[in-house]
């Protein structure tokens, strides 16, 4: 079977009123749009109306979601460090879909203000793990207090950032393609 660029989806994981994620979201969308291997699109968490509590029935836009999630074959989470953890907006979110997730890479781009957001990555990965999803072991992280953020917000394209964005995408299309084909050769474990 021809096999087309793979279509990954960078969420931007806070929904936070005067957020950066949105800023750093399409930075890396931007460079991981270079890449003639990858379809990128942004999925930003603040463009659904989630309920604010799980409801019986699936709303337009949990589904909406979901489909989302199932449309792509990769991801990259875009998530703030919130005490040591990741944004409540983000489990929510990770929470509407689970079948979609299955099978397929996800890895991070994660920044904090005194850490590099680690902590949200580690949590993310435990996550991912109950979802069956495959975490990438390459990450993008960078603390918003040190000088890696120019005057726009944006994190400068230092080359260690390029090289860390370079392995991560590495990785996600290595990934994102023997598992696109092994899920065509055999359908996921139930
Ligand atoms: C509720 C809350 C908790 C936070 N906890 C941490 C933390 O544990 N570690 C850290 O490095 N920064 C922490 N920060 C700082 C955030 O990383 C920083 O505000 C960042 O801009 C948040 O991302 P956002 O603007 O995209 O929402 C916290 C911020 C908020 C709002």
């Amino acid at each position: 079977m021809a096999y087309g660029a793979l279509r990954v989806a960078v969420i931007v994981g806070s929904t936070r009123v005067g957020r950066v994620c949105d800023t750093v979201g399409q930075w890396f969308a931007e460079r991981a749009g270079r890449r003639d291997d990858l379809a990128v699109e942004v999925l930003d968490l603040a463009g659904y109306a989630f309920p604010g509590r799980y409801p019986d029935e699936a709303t337009p836009d949990m589904r909406r979601f979901a489909a989302a999630i199932g449309g792509a074959q990769a991801f990259v989470v875009v998530t703030p460090e919130y005490n040591r953890s990741f944004p409540a907006s983000l489990k929510q979110a990770i929470d509407f879909a689970y079948d979609e997730w299955r099978a397929k890479p996800v890895g991070f781009v994660a920044y904090g203000s005194g850490s590099a957001g680690l902590h949200a990555v580690e949590q993310l990965r435990t996550v991912f793990c109950a979802l069956h999803a495959v975490t990438m072991p390459g990450w993008v992280g960078f603390d918003l207090l040190g000088d890696e953020i120019d005057e726009c917000g944006r994190p400068r394209d230092t080359d260690h950032r390029l090289r860390a964005i370079g392995a991560l995408l590495d990785q996600l299309s290595w990934w994102g393609r023997a598992l696109r084909a092994a899920r065509d050769a055999h359908p996921y474990v139930s």
